[in-house]
């Protein structure tokens, strides 16, 4: 599932950001996917071991990161292109007309590009630097929630039984029937506390500051924290805060759940832009997959937590995958 999720996710954002999916789950190995791969892999290394910089292959890391940009600027040459020949044709309105739908990301930018005087260099960056930040994050929330549903079936069946009453077992899922998921949602929240997608994360002190518990932190200091201690620290959440509990998102007990408890998006101003996107996206995701397949456990498989920049699993999430029948209600 983490193979197959990490390639949803990737079309997924391509197809958000430019308009053009980069078709991943049919060609897992096209230029674009291996020097994405690549590239991520090679910063992360750099993240993790800074000295590895030194011993990384440079000239096939440039040749990838090429691939990247070319890839990035000839659909930003194209969107441009089109956005010039509808303005010539007057088939979209004027740019200080309100209230314009856009179809991409990408298309909304470029709306906003003469006013904002972005580059196509800054284009491309913001488009690479949402889809890094969506990718890996929205595919491991899925992969974890395929999971925990596999090792709780009543839940799954909870989640299922909600998707029949809300919208049945055919039906595309809108934005107003995500909203009534509400049980769903509660699902997501328990596998965002309990596996987090960024697990650890830090932040470097400009000047001197004293955090509200008391501990002065000099300046230049580079403060490290992890969303997963937190988020099962039995003084916040009890002592089944190892216990995966979708209830205790239910309208009773969420009030005892403060601010800063639970961070998978981090918080404060540098808070996640696209959290939004990835409950939507992982509920859609979801509730079309429940709607068609119920997921089992493959005997004796258990997944191995690799608490990378994103806490994927180290062999994968292996399920078995059943077809199930429309139900008519
Ligand atoms: C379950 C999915 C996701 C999780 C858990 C997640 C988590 C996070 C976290 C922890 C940060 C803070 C990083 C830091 O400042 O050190 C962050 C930042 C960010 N995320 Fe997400 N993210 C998710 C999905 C997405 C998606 C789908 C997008 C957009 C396509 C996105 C766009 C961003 C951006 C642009 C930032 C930088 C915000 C800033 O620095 O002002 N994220 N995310």
């Amino acid at each position: 599932m983490q193979d197959l999720f990490t390639r949803f996710t990737l079309d997924e954002a391509s197809e958000f950001l430019f308009g053009e999916t980069v078709n991943s789950l049919r060609d897992k190995d096209s230029e674009f996917i291996t020097a994405f791969n690549y590239a991520q892999m090679i910063t992360a290394w750099r993240f993790r071991v800074p000295f590895w910089q030194y011993f990384v292959p440079k000239r096939r890391l440039l040749r990838e990161v090429g691939v990247l940009d070319k890839f990035v600027l000839k659909i930003i040459n194209n969107a441009i292109a089109r956005k010039e020949a509808k303005e010539k044709s007057g088939e979209v309105p004027s740019d200080d007309e309100k209230g314009i739908h856009h179809d991409n990301l990408l298309d909304h930018f470029l709306h906003y590009q003469t006013e904002n005087g972005f580059s196509k260099t800054y284009l491309r960056d913001m488009l690479l630097n949402f889809m890094i930040a969506g990718r890996d994050t929205t595919a491991s929330l899925l992969t974890w929630t395929v999971w925990y549903l596999v090792e709780h079936p009543e839940v799954a069946e909870k989640v299922y039984n909600e998707i029949l009453s809300v919208l049945g077992s055919t039906s595309i899922p809108t934005y107003d029937d995500i909203k009534k998921l509400k049980y769903q949602k509660q699902v997501i929240n328990e596998v965002l506390r309990l596996r987090p997608p960024v697990p650890f994360n830090m932040r470097q002190s400009v000047e001197e500051d004293v955090l509200p518990n008391g501990y002065y932190i000099p300046p230049h200091t580079i403060v490290s924290y992890s969303a997963y201690v937190t988020h099962r620290m039995t003084e916040y959440w009890g002592e089944d805060a190892d216990k995966f509990d979708p209830d205790r998102w239910g309208p009773e007990r969420v009030g005892s759940i403060k601010p800063f408890m639970f961070v998978p998006f981090h918080a404060g101003p540098r808070i996640c832009l696209g959290q939004n996107l990835a409950y939507t996206t992982a509920q859609i995701a979801l509730t079309r997959l429940l709607q068609n397949f119920v997921f089992k456990p493959v005997t004796g498989f258990e997944p191995q937590k690799f608490g990378d920049i994103v806490l994927f699993s180290r062999n994968g999430v292996e399920v078995m995958v059943e077809k199930r029948n429309p139900v008519q209600l």
